[in-house]
């Protein structure tokens, strides 16, 4: 039982007793009723101190002492409770924001998914998206929100949740810019992402991980831009295809509903309800399909090649295996072409009825890959960068561009999150600004002060650099990198032409 409640049982039990008595004692001692008191003589002094005057003021004593240490220490577990109770409450808030950072589900209907991009607890992540930019359907990285604390505030983490980040993914969550999460859950988010955010040591020991994977990715970016050629040139092949092969499912339609229609009629062998001439048919219709419908080069046709194909035997009622190894009656196996051929219908009724735009759009596409593959806007020449800005040290430069690459690239270099096939040149800007043509000595004369910037972002409404205006967008590095490497990453934009 806490305090309180054992102080105010005693105070009550200490104020009735008090009064229980009073009235006692008045009531016995009533002098006669001969003389009026006024006219009486009054107690002498020495009547008056006498034991019970003693008593009463051991009493009054003992009381206040047991006041003046109750009530402090009264006070004092108090705000314990309290801070108890806001850890509760953190704690609920936390799981909340949890809820709202899963997927939705019936057992999480308050899930906004924000886990499908940023990955388990924060690790980050990416996400499907057609680039504004270049049309084309990439995946776009998504931050890690594990650090994130350690180069926003909370503040401008809470700006970014309510307004999202345009041209990326990122949509606007908060009611104010149209999104669906209220001021309160917010908060519930803001309070699981503070829960989430690593010990320093650990972001600080992903630097060396993560400057190793840019280099990774720009060694592969050529091949991962062939890939994404190919891929393309099967998708447009598709799509230049997709009004014949609506056709085509359409007749085949019409030809397999008139064979099955007269399925029983004539000598059936294995008398699976399928003449032997019917079987033939429909193998042979099977076999059209196959050759005039199927691609797998589509999503909306994938794998469509595997069904479509029949091998009715006459002499067999089970003639096909299903993909899980269980054999089909014939029958089935007829209706089940019928229906994957009004699937392919479907998928290739909007491309065909659309076809010129979807292909335009294609072909701007793989024209844009082309030109990416030209063009090479990713490369970098480590020698002349080593040479212009790192004293010849080759080492130096790779690190420097891999640092530059993992934490500024995403907002300085245009279409960086969706690869290299989208990429512009480094430092060519997207969110943040261009550092290119010399812009951040231009802005930073002295290179202290831009190391200075770096370390401590901009903050809302300060003035930075030259003539910088900040708007507390851009991050501070100052706990997540080293000195060093911050060094390191302003010679390379100091170098950026
Ligand atoms: C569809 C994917 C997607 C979803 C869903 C999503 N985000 Fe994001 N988020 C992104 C991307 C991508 C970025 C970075 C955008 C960029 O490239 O500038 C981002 C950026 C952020 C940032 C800024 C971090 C930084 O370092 O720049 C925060 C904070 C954030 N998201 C939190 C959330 C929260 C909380 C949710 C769920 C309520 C959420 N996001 C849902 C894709 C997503
Ligand atoms: C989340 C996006 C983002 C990231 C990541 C980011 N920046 Fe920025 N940066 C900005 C924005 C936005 C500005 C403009 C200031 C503002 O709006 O507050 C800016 C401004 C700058 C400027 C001043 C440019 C000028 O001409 O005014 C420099 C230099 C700079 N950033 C360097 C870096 C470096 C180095 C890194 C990586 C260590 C980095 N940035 C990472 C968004 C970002």
């Amino acid at each position: 039982m806490s305090l309180g409640p054992v102080a105010v049982t005693i105070a009550v039990v200490f104020i009735l007793g008090g009064l229980a008595y009073l009235v006692n004692s008045g009531r016995g001692a009533r002098p006669g009723r001969e003389v009026p008191p006024n006219l009486a003589p009054y107690l002498t002094d020495e009547d008056l101190e006498n034991s019970r005057l003693n008593k009463t003021l051991v009493t009054a004593l003992f009381s206040s002492a047991f006041l003046a240490i109750a009530l402090p220490v009264y006070f004092l577990t108090e705000s314990g409770r309290q801070a108890d109770f806001t850890e509760m409450f953190e704690e609920e808030a936390v799981h909340i924001g949890e809820e709202i950072y899963m997927v939705q589900t019936p057992d999480n209907p308050e899930g906004f998914g924000c886990i499908t991009c940023h990955g388990a607890e924060g690790v980050g992540g990416g996400a499907t998206y057609v680039d504004p930019r270049t049309g084309a359907s990439v995946t776009w990285e998504a931050p890690a929100l594990n650090d994130v604390l350690y180069r926003y505030t909370e503040e401008e983490v809470r700006y970014w949740l309510v307004w999202g980040r345009p041209g990326s993914p990122m949509p606007a969550w908060g009611v104010e810019a149209g999104g669906p999460l209220n001021d309160q859950q917010l908060d519930f988010v803001t309070e699981y992402i503070r829960s989430i955010q690593l010990p320093q040591e650990e972001v600080l020991a992903q630097v060396d991980t993560r400057v190793q994977a840019e280099l990774a990715n720009l060694a592969a970016a050529t091949a991962s831009i062939d890939l994404a050629i190919e891929q393309q040139e099967g998708q447009l092949a598709a799509l230049i295809s997709a009004p014949e092969r609506f056709a085509a499912a359409e007749q085949l339609i019409k030809d397999l509903t008139q064979v099955l229609a007269l399925a029983d009629q004539g000598l059936d062998t294995d008398l699976d309800g399928l003449s032997d001439d019917t079987e033939l048919q429909i193998n042979r219709i099977s076999e059209l399909a196959f050759a005039n419908v199927g691609t797998d080069a589509t999503d909306a046709t994938a794998g469509a090649a595997d069904r479509l194909i029949l091998r009715l035997d006459r002499n067999d009622p089970f003639s096909t295996i299903d993909s899980l190894g269980e054999p089909v009656p014939d029958l089935e196996a007829a209706t089940n072409l019928l229906d994957e051929l009004s699937s392919q219908v479907a998928a290739l009724g909007p491309l065909a009825a659309n076809n010129e735009t979807i292909v335009a759009s294609a072909e701007a596409a793989l024209a844009n890959l082309r030109d990416a593959q030209e063009a090479e806007r990713y490369a970098v020449d480590f020698p002349a960068l080593a040479d212009s800005a790192f004293g010849g040290d080759l080492e130096a430069a790779q690190r420097a561009y891999g640092l530059y690459s993992a934490y500024c690239a995403r907002c300085h270099t245009a279409g960086y999150s969706a690869g290299p096939v989208s990429q512009l040149e480094p430092g060519s800007g997207a969110l943040g600004p261009s550092l290119r043509d010399g812009r951040s000595i231009v802005q930073f004369p002295d290179f202290e002060d831009h190391y200075e910037f770096i370390v401590n972002g901009s903050e809302n409404g300060q003035a930075y650099g030259v003539n910088g205006i900040g708007r507390g967008w851009m991050p501070g590095f100052g706990a997540v990198l080293s000195e060093a490497d911050i060094r390191l990453i302003v010679e390379y934009e100091r170098s950026l032409r």
